[in-house]
């Protein structure tokens, strides 16, 4: 797995403006300490600080220690002890002493002379005021009128208050939703003089760093490559993607059925990333393919995702099956129609090889099809899905009808949603917490990466 810091480009230009000052606010546990110091550990270094008021320097190593592994220990300010006295082994950190709020202001004073264009973050200003009084942030912003320097505030309370007004940057951190199905926000309230394309930020704490999520991409992919498959088991078909098994425990069930639920704004790139990889995994292992395209999705849509990643002899074992709205005519003889289909289905599942195909049924194209026989065109393939050991996935948009119902049948439930433009991928059966959805080109080829919001 990979920590990588990041944090909203906006927020780190921001702070590296002359004499700004920033508020970070939010209710314990919601990432304030970390992104603390994740904003240190990416910012210019030899001028930058940290003061701790709650924690001392040592428990800061052992709570956070990829993010401080990236942190010089002179940047750490420790004011957690009245009396500071080095303990075995410990390299020395900066000392404050708060036993008056004279001493305190006039080390803090001098650090920022020492240092140009200083930034000292400041964690927690509630930690201060205990020790210093109420208002200390009078006499910091006169420190920093006369210094130039740069403060960061972090703050346990979310109410409105009066720093609120006088900081030139606001910024929330939110745990939203419940308990079992939440998202971390960094909402950006205001940033003076800067203009905000986009305010609301999702974000993880993954490893004990902080890193933010901009709205899904695709990215570009300068060399296209063939895709490399990843193995499957005695028991399991590999998903494609790594972090998908292992998020499902090791791929998928050999003869089991997928219902993936595709939430609104929800764009056919997005989800089909979700559906690729395994498409993919099977045709780079010999395998097959079959697809029952969505509404609205052609078969060029499907061919395109597909055929730029598989050698070109892969291409024959895709079928498309399609539904051609009354204009048969048009097309030659030999399309795969899904009446046909659906007439032949036991026809089909008694030639299938045992574990040689991948089918991805568009849910909606079933249901303009069979109308009321759809359940009983779902038990067919279920049936011979768990016959012949293969795998079928059922794609159903947001607002279809019967959800609940399909969802009981499949031996997977999984729901991709967008947030913020930033695509959540949850399994709802079996239960995962959320992820976030990421594609990787960087080995010429899609690479599904699921990153967990903790
Ligand atoms: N290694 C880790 N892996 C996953 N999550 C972690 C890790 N370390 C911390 N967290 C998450 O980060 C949260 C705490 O973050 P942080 O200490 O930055 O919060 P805070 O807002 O500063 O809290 P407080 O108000 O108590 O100081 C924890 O509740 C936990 O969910
Ligand atoms: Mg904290």
């Amino acid at each position: 797995m990979d920590f990588k810091i990041s944090i909203p480009r906006v927020v780190e230009s921001f702070l590296e403006k002359p004499s700004v000052s920033v508020l970070i606010k939010g209710k314990p546990g919601t990432g304030k300490t970390i992104l603390a110091l994740s904003l240190l550990a990416m910012i210019r270094k030899q001028n930058s600080f940290y003061l701790t008021t709650r924690v001392n320097a040592q428990s800061l190593k052992l709570a956070y220690p990829l993010v401080m592994e990236k942190i010089q220990s002179n940047q750490i300010i420790d004011a957690s002890r009245k009396i500071f006295t080095l303990q075995a082994g410990e390299t020395p950190p900066q000392f404050i002493g708060y036993s008056d709020k004279p001493t305190f202001i006039k080390q803090l004073y001098q650090k920022m002379l020492e240092e140009e264009d200083s930034l000292i973050i400041l964690d927690s200003l509630e930690g201060i005021q205990s020790l210093l009084g109420e208002n200390i942030y009078y006499e910091l912003f006169e420190l920093q009128r006369e210094t130039g320097s740069r403060l960061v505030f972090v703050s346990e309370y979310e109410e409105r208050k009066e720093l609120d007004y006088m900081v030139d940057g606001l910024i929330l951190l939110r745990r939203v939703g419940s308990d079992d199905n939440f998202l971390r926000e960094l909402q950006i309230i205001k940033l003076r003089g800067t203009c905000l394309k986009l305010n609301t930020y999702p974000f993880t704490l993954f490893g004990g760093v902080f890193r933010h999520f901009e709205p899904f991409q695709l990215p570009t992919i300068s060399e296209k490559k063939a895709f490399q498959p990843l193995p499957d088991t005695e028991s399991h078909f590999s998903t494609g993607s790594k972090d998908l098994d292992e998020v499902l425990g090791g791929g998928y069930r050999k003869g089991s059925t997928v219902l993936l639920e595709v939430g609104k704004n929800i764009s056919r790139e997005a989800y089909f990333q979700i559906v690729v990889p395994t498409a993919l995994n099977f045709l780079s292992r010999g395998k097959w393919v079959m697809v029952v395209p969505s509404l609205g999705t052609s078969r060029e849509n499907v061919l395109s995702a597909l055929s730029n990643f598989i050698q070109e002899e892969g291409l024959n074992r895709i079928t498309i099956v399609e539904k051609k709205w009354g204009l048969e005519k048009l097309y030659k003889s030999t399309q795969n129609l899904l009446e046909e289909f659906y007439y032949q289905f036991e026809e089909i599942f008694r030639k299938i090889e045992p574990e040689s195909h991948f089918a991805s049924f568009g849910l909606d194209s079933l249901l303009v099809e069979f109308e009321g026989n759809l359940a009983e065109v779902l038990e067919a393939i279920l049936y011979g899905v768990q016959k012949k050991r293969l795998l079928a996935l059922f794609i159903i948009k947001y607002g279809a009808n019967g959800i609940d119902k399909v969802a009981n049948m499949v031996d997977y439930h999984l729901k991709i949603e967008e947030r913020g433009g930033v695509i959540i991928f949850n399994s709802l059966k079996p239960k995962s917490t959320p992820h976030i959805v990421e594609v990787d080109y960087a080995q010429g080829y899609p690479q599904l990466e699921l990153t967990p919001i903790v």
